[in-house]
């Protein structure tokens, strides 16, 4: 379809609590239709995620994908999902530390605590529901998506402000890949 601008930190609308997509709209043209446009836009910009908020839609659908590619050499893959109305039920009591970037922080990295397990659920475009219980990255990459549906980024989670920084200097290997 297209490839959209992902809106940068510091855009209201990236504040906002986005609401629920309707139950009666999936399977719909339009939902296809926001999907390819962040589809597009995700690989376009070499992102491991992207939510609608991050495309200037407030709607509760995010994505996310890491594959084999060379692009992750140290993440293992994610399958490609599309992930509507989550809702997330960590199941470790503990957060750990892991680093993050960004699409609407681009250039930069922070280190931020995530449950390092999780069960989430929600439904795929066509409605059907989803339920996976995950581990590590994939753990990360949801609830990274899911903040951006909450109108968190995650600077705003980061509790060290000396773990954060410019990709260029913290990780001058990881130029150019990896965001999220
Ligand atoms: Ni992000």
């Amino acid at each position: 379809m297209a490839v959209r601008p992902i809106i940068r930190m510091g855009t209201p609308s990236l504040f906002e609590k986005s609401v629920p997509w309707p139950a009666n709209k999936f399977d719909s043209p339009e939902l296809h239709a926001l999907l390819a446009d962040m589809k597009d836009s995700m690989i376009a910009a070499n992102g491991a995620g992207l939510a609608a908020p991050q495309i200037s839609e407030n709607v509760r659908v995010v994505i996310f994908e890491v594959d084999n590619s060379s692009r992750y050499p140290n993440r293992e893959p994610i399958p490609f999902t599309v992930l509507i109305n989550p809702v997330l039920t960590p199941s470790a009591e503990e957060k750990i530390d892991d680093w993050e970037g960004c699409l609407s922080v681009p250039g930069m990295r922070g280190l931020v605590a995530r449950y390092p397990t999780l069960r989430y659920t929600g439904f795929d475009e066509i409605g059907n529901a989803i339920d996976r219980t995950v581990i590590g990255f994939h753990a990360r990459v949801v609830q990274h998506e899911v903040d951006h549906l909450d109108g968190v980024l995650y600077p705003m989670r980061i509790t060290d402000m000396t773990k954060f920084g410019y990709t260029e200097i913290l990780f001058p290997e990881l130029v150019g890949i990896d965001e999220d």
